[in-house]
This record gives structure tokens, C-alpha cells and sequence, in this order.
């Protein structure tokens, strides 16, 4: 009798083991504060929705002020908006201290705001010095901005997680045009060198590297190369380009990859590239056509 009272205890003992492990891995950013660059739209959304389903409160630093305060409505109360312009460096510095007013600290930045710039030429030899450092400023820039003032604060706290957003334009030439290219190449380099100095205070710094994922971006940018094509076409192209059958590179993948370089999971990781595409910048597969 007793034997099996302890065996009914032990049993519910585990159950609620699991149950709360379960509740913890659903919350995995509980009490953590967020802010994300570029969070009205595309990946910084979906991820900014990630976040919140595991328990973070986020600021959405965007600079379309009509969509960010739309996708702040739609993410509800644990979601604010604040308009940024992550090429103005006292914008992003308002933006950082506008967590810190209202929650009192920041653990996770996100500089993930980017644009592509124009597709054309394609040739370097017709490169538009003007357009290559309108490029940079935001997607190097604003980086750089985003890193800055997240230590600023992040410093004294003694902890933080800050991620990046670079691309797979970034490992391989020839994927985009020469300042998208250059400019993502750049952040592997920033999230090292800056690494190499947080790393004395606690803070963590990575990057994530997508493959082609349908946005608003990415769709509008290879529309150019297919003048007619419809956006579903374009999407059904995009997803074909990853070495990884039976799956495509979505939203929701670098969401989950930002969920954990941001989450405590990731305690030991800094100074990482955590590429997200399917094996198309590891590997080629051949299709070696029949010699018979
Ligand atoms: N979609 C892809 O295939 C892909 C692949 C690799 C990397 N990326 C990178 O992912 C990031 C997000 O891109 P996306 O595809 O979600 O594009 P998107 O156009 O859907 O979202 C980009 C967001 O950045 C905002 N933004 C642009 N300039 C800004 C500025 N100066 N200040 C603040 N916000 C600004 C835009 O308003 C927009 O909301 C970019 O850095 C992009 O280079 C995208």
C-alpha cells in the first residue's frame, strides 16, 4: 500500500515536473524587455510576435509610422510603437531610452531594419558611390547606432543579449546588388569586434543570416527582375532556391532563431552567425545528369 503511494506521488511529482518545464520553454523570454529595428514589417514582425507569445515585452522602432503603430495594435498591449530612423543616431538613442523609461531596462536589442537599395546597375564598374552609402548608413549605420546605445545602457546592467540581422548576401557574392552585399558582409565583422569588447560585461552579440525569405523586400527587389511576374510566382521561385527539400525558408525561422540566440538558452553563444537557409551557402547538390 504504501509502495504504491509513493509510486502515485512520484508519478504526479513528474507530471508537474514536465508541466512547468513545458510552461517555462512556452515563456522563454518571461519579465525580458525587447526592442526590434525594422519590426513593422517582415521578419522583424514575425518576430516580434515570437517574442511576445514567450512572454516579452517589445518596443517596435520602425520608421513608417502608419504600419508600426498598425502592427503595435495588432500585437497587443505588450507591443509599443516608437518612431525611428535608425540612420538619425538620436532617434535610436531616444528609442533605447524610451524602454528604459518604460520598463526600466532593456535585455535584447535587435537591429534588424534594412533595405536592398536599388537592384540596378548591375555592374560595379556603374556603381553609385551616392546609393552605396545611402545603404550603408541604414544597414550598417544603424547597426552600429542600435549596438551603441544597447551597450550604453546594457553596460551597467551587466547583462544583455543584442542580435543582428545580416544575410546570406553576406557569405556568397553575386545573391544581391553590390551595396546589399557589401553592406551584410560588414556585420559579421561588427558583431565580432564588438563581441570581443562586451564580452567582459556579460553581453552577448550575434547575427542571423537568412536565406530568401518572401517580404515585402525581398519580393519587391527580384519583382525587378521578372517585370510581370505575379508576387505569387516570384514566392514559389524564392522557395524553390534552398538545397533543403521538402521545406522552404519562412518568417517564422529566423523568429525562432532570434528567439534563441535573444533567450537564456543560448548563455554560452557569442560572436556567432547563425545562418538560416536550407544548406544553399554550405553545399551545392549536383545533379550529375545519367552517363548512359
Ligand atoms: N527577406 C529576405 O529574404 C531577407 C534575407 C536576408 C536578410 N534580410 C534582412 O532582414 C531585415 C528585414 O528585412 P525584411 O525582409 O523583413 O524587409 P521588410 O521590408 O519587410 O522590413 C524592413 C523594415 O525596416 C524598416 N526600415 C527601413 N528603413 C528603416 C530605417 N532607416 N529606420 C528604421 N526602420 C527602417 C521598414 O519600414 C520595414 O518595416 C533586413 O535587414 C534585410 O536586409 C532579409
Amino acid at each position: 500500500m504504501l509502495r504504491s503511494v509513493s509510486r502515485e506521488f512520484r508519478t504526479i511529482v513528474k507530471h508537474a515536473r514536465s508541466c512547468s518545464s513545458t510552461s517555462a520553454q512556452s515563456q522563454r523570454l518571461q519579465g525580458k524587455v525587447a526592442l526590434i529595428t525594422g519590426a513593422a514589417s517582415g521578419l522583424g514582425k514575425a518576430t516580434a510576435h515570437q517574442f511576445i507569445q514567450h512572454g516579452a515585452q517589445v518596443i517596435i522602432a520602425d520608421i513608417n509610422y502608419d504600419l508600426g503603430q498598425q502592427v503595435a495594435d495588432e500585437l497587443g498591449p505588450k507591443a509599443h510603437f516608437v518612431q525611428c530612423d535608425v540612420t538619425v543616431e538620436a532617434q535610436v538613442k531616444d528609442a533605447v531610452d524610451n524602454a528604459i523609461a518604460r520598463h526600466g531596462k532593456l535585455d535584447i536589442m535587435y537591429n534588424n531594419a534594412g533595405i536592398v537599395g536599388p537592384s540596378v546597375p548591375p555592374s560595379i564598374a556603374d556603381l553609385n558611390l551616392d546609393e552605396f552609402n545611402k545603404v550603408m548608413k541604414i544597414n550598417v549605420g544603424g547597426v552600429i547606432a542600435g549596438i551603441k546605445h544597447a551597450a550604453r545602457v546594457m553596460i551597467p546592467a551587466g547583462y544583455g543579449s543584442i542580435l543582428c540581422t545580416a544575410s546570406i548576401c553576406g557569405i556568397m557574392g553575386g545573391f544581391g546588388p553590390h551595396p546589399y552585399n557589401i553592406s551584410k558582409f560588414t556585420i559579421h565583422g561588427i558583431v565580432k569586434s564588438a563581441a570581443s569588447d562586451l564580452c567582459k560585461n556579460g553581453i552577448r552579440i550575434n547575427c542571423i543570416s537568412p536565406g530568401p525569405i518572401p517580404t515585402p523586400m525581398s519580393v519587391g527587389q527580384i519583382a525587378h527582375f521578372y517585370p510581370g511576374s505575379t508576387r505569387e510566382k516570384i514566392v514559389e521561385m524564392m522557395n524553390g532556391l534552398g538545397e533543403l527539400k521538402g521545406a522552404k525558408c519562412e518568417e517564422i525561422d529566423v523568429a525562432k532563431a532570434a528567439l534563441y540566440l535573444a533567450s537564456d538558452e543560448a548563455k554560452y553563444i557569442t560572436g556567432h552567425n547563425l545562418v538560416v537557409d536550407g544548406g544553399l551557402t554550405s553545399f551545392k547538390t549536383l545533379n550529375m545528369p545519367n552517363p548512359n
